[in-house]
């Protein structure tokens, strides 16, 4: 089972309740959050996140795509997402850091650049609910696929063996894409451009979930 991640990135941010009533059906609402640090773009906090909570029942998917997490992880968590990702690059006790996520009752995940290996990840598999393939550079929305990263999502799978851990793709993913992820071994996907510019989004929606 396929589950969608839509990413309220490239959503207009005029108008979020008829963006957010465009998505109604996908699993989860993806949030990126930028600080202009980590990654070279700033995009928002936790008024917005607020405010998208307010406008609908859909659980969320928060990417914190920001330096030293851990110093803002009460703060995210008081939104109860159903997922907190940080990245592996921008924490130094990538364990504890996990833990201290699902203290809040937060499903955990981490997120790896493109150049990121998976070594390390093997001994905290206990921890992880979730591992997030990053497959274009984080910071913008609407950025290509870069191929490369197919291999990595195979290298993941075999990794991960038995546990129950959610292996997700961030950046480019389209129904153009989404068998071959499947067939790699992802099993959710976050889509930004690809569902909002659509004219459908509950048929593109729909079409992810399913085309082969
Ligand atoms: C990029 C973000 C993505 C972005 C994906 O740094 O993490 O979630 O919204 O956008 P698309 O689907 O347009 O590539
Ligand atoms: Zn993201």
């Amino acid at each position: 089972m396929r589950r969608i991640s839509a990413s309220l990135l490239a959503a207009d941010f005029s108008n979020l309740q008829t963006e957010l009533s465009r998505i109604e059906t996908s699993d989860l609402v993806h949030i990126d959050v930028m600080d202009g640090n980590y990654v070279p773009n700033i995009s928002f906090g936790l008024p917005i996140i607020e405010a998208v909570q307010r406008c609908t029942d859909l659980p969320l998917d928060i990417h914190l795509m920001i330096e030293n997490p851990d110093r803002l992880l009460s703060n995210f968590a008081k939104t109860q997402p159903e997922i907190l990702t940080v990245h592996y690059e921008a924490v130094v006790h990538l364990q504890k850091t996990l833990r201290s996520i699902r203290d809040f009752g937060i499903k955990a995940g981490v997120s790896l650049n493109p150049h990121t290996p998976l070594n390390g990840l093997e001994y905290i598999l206990p921890d992880l609910d979730l591992i997030l393939i990053m497959t274009v550079n984080p910071g913008y929305g609407g950025q290509e696929f870069i191929p490369a990263m197919i291999q990595k999502i195979r290298d993941c799978k075999k990794l991960i063996c038995d546990y129950p851990i959610e292996i997700q793709v961030d950046g480019g993913v389209s129904i153009d894409n989404i068998a071959i992820l499947s067939e790699a071994g992802a099993t959710n996907f976050v889509a930004g451009s690809a569902i909002f510019k659509s004219n459908d989004p509950e048929y593109y929606i729909k079409k992810m979930r399913t085309v082969n």
